[in-house]
């Protein structure tokens, strides 16, 4: 579920959001999420699909901390009583950014299911908050931290890597942030596009990849350990959600621009979008090569990993050499001959991987 809003538009985020300047827009929204929903209806029964009681939900942004205790209790009163239910042991993840929050939200949400945040830091010191143009400095990390800590509270933090400071120490900025036990870490190399402010400045790839790799190390030597691209979970904490995603999952969605999946069969799924501004969406049939290439890419990027049952015999094949040059080049992880799973460095060269599959016709 997407929430828009933001109090200032980071100067790196292309994600769908707008800047919040009153209460009327929040209004707005959700009467956009009830017109949506009775479309979601009506998707659903055109295709026969039924929304069971959900296992995850992740109410993500912009910045859902700002949709406070009147969210909270729109979301009790009107989506738990009339839309769906959760199921009793549903992971349900909020995204909360400092200086956006109050205790009373955190607890209103809370007492609406929410068991999980996903707190937006980016990072732990001023010089690279300011690079990154965000509104909050480090004295509000700690109070952000200090509070979900001493709440006992199941939480993951977000970094960003890759921001061009010089002599940044991304590990000593990790290192304070453990000694406040999160659960888990989403740590995001910084994307520019082209036209964005640090388009331009970005660093070299080969520090990206040290940075991007020292990462790994330290997470991995304190007990977090890597189970996606981006994602490093203490043992048994990775987030049910992701991991939906990353199995090629049905997951349904609403709010602008939201994309949910419905999957038919193995060989048939219908990916919708939600339009930004109106309660329509955009439907994309999924079938035959392009749904393969989704799932093939999907499976690498996580150490669930693409099964070697995914090939015909004459795939194996070609594929087989191509394994032999990659594990040469150091991207394979080798615990399981069953499957394909990449290492770090494997990570880095994901688009490349892919590229050599399509390359020597194995997809
Ligand atoms: C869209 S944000 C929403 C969460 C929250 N508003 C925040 O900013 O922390 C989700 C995550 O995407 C990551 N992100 C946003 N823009 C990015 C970019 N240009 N490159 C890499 N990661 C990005 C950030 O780490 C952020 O925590
Ligand atoms: S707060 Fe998050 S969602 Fe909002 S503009 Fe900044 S990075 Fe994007």
């Amino acid at each position: 579920m997407h929430f828009p809003f933001c109090v200032h538009l980071c100067n790196y985020c292309d994600f769908y959001k707008h800047k919040l300047e009153g209460s009327e827009q929040i209004q707005g929204f959700q009467q956009l999420l009830v017109d949506s929903w009775e479309k979601h209806q009506q998707l659903f029964d055109e295709h026969n699909a039924e929304l069971v009681a959900l296992e995850s939900l992740y109410i993500g942004g912009g910045t859902p901390s700002l949709w406070s205790v009147a969210g909270a209790n729109f979301f009790k009163d009107m989506v738990l009583r009339n839309w769906f239910q959760l199921t009793p042991e549903c992971e349900f993840t909020f995204e909360v950014d400092p200086d956006t929050w109050t205790p009373a939200a955190i607890e209103a949400w809370e007492q609406a299911g929410v068991n999980r945040f996903s707190l937006g830091l980016q990072a732990f010191d001023n010089e690279v908050l300011k690079k990154l143009d965000r509104k909050h400095n480090v004295e509000s990390v700690v109070e952000t931290l200090d509070f979900f800590n001493k709440r006992n509270a199941n939480f993951s933090l977000d970094f960003l890597i890759g921001v061009p400071v010089e002599n940044r120490n991304v590990l000593e900025e990790i290192k304070r942030a453990l000694d406040f036990n999160p659960a888990h870490f989403s740590i995001y190399i910084l994307q520019a596009r082209k036209n964005y402010p640090h388009y331009d400045e970005l660093p070299e790839d080969d520090k990206i990849r040290d940075e991007y790799l020292a990462v790994v190390e330290f997470l991995a030597g304190n007990g977090y350990h890597q189970y996606e691209v981006s994602n490093f979970a203490l043992e048994g904490r990775e987030s049910v959600h992701n991991k939906k995603y990353w199995s090629y999952a049905s997951v349904a969605a609403l709010g602008p621009n939201a994309t949910g999946l419905l999957v038919k069969s193995d060989v048939e799924a219908l990916r919708y979008q939600w339009k930004s501004m109106s309660a329509g969406y955009q439907l994309e049939p999924l079938s035959g090569d392009s749904l393969r290439i989704e799932k093939a890419y999907l499976a690498l990027r996580n150490q669930m990993g693409l099964s070697m049952d995914f090939f015909s015999n004459e795939e194996l094949v070609l594929l087989l050499q191509l394994m032999g040059e990659w594990n040469e080049a150091g991207y394979l992880r080798l615990e399981n001959p069953d499957k394909i799973t990449l290492s770090p460095q494997g990570y880095l060269m994901l688009d490349s991987v892919i590229d050599d599959l399509f390359k020597e016709k194995v997809l």
